[in-house]
């Protein structure tokens, strides 16, 4: 979009019974099976594009995305791995972190609220619909995906190596590729327990 856009109309939305198969087969791979293919450059900025056409209250656009190939998530899990052993259960820390590194591809998004604007909880939710959107998009272009957070998004000393600054968050790695085996359907809520209808 350019600011000559800005203020056209958009198209309303149809029904598409595609979309909605789509919708109700969506599925997270296990991210340690991301393969190759990943998405080409172009593709990621797609998917970041479509990502970041995300609900956020005042365009503030509160988060930053760090997209990162093989060698930057190989480097990071080696500087990782100290700091597993200060983890509660250190062999189960070690060994999520071939979820890191499994991916062609992944992107980091990073909640980033502005100070003394909107309500910080209502960025940090923008930043989760920017997770599912960029799931969305990558799903789209016929990926799977696989939104991640592990214990090195809420440690002090790891959110430094990943360049996430103390009035920042890890929304999550949303890592992208291809699976060899589709999922399997996993348990979903019953609404009835909750869902109320009121007139
Ligand atoms: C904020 C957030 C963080 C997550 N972090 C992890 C994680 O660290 N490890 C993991 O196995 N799944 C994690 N998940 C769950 C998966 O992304 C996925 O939703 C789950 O496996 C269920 O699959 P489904 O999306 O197909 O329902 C996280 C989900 C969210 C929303």
């Amino acid at each position: 979009m350019t600011d000559a856009d800005l203020g056209q109309p958009l198209p309303l939305p149809t029904p598409s019974p595609e979309f909605q198969a789509r919708l109700a087969t969506r599925r997270s791979a296990p991210a340690q099976a991301l393969a190759a293919p990943g998405p080409s450059r172009d593709e990621i900025g797609r998917i970041l594009t479509l990502g970041a056409r995300s609900p956020d209250h005042g365009a503030l656009f509160p988060w930053r995305f760090v997209v990162m190939g093989p060698q930057s998530r190989a480097a990071l899990a080696d500087a990782l791995l100290p700091h597993a052993d200060r983890q509660p259960d250190p062999g189960k820390a070690r060994k999520v972190l071939a979820k890191l590194t499994a991916a062609p591809v992944s992107i980091l998004v990073v909640s980033a609220p502005a100070p003394s604007a909107k309500p910080v909880w209502e960025q940090q939710l923008s930043a989760g619909a920017v997770c599912m959107n960029l799931e969305h998009a990558a799903n789209a272009l016929g990926y799977s995906s696989s939104w991640i957070t592990d214990w090195y998004s809420y440690d002090s000393q790891t959110l430094e190596l990943l360049g996430v600054t103390e009035d920042e968050r890890v929304a999550g790695f949303v890592h992208i590729g291809t699976l060899a085996e589709p999922p399997l359907e996993r348990q979903r809520p019953d609404l009835s327990q909750k869902v109320v209808y009121r007139s």
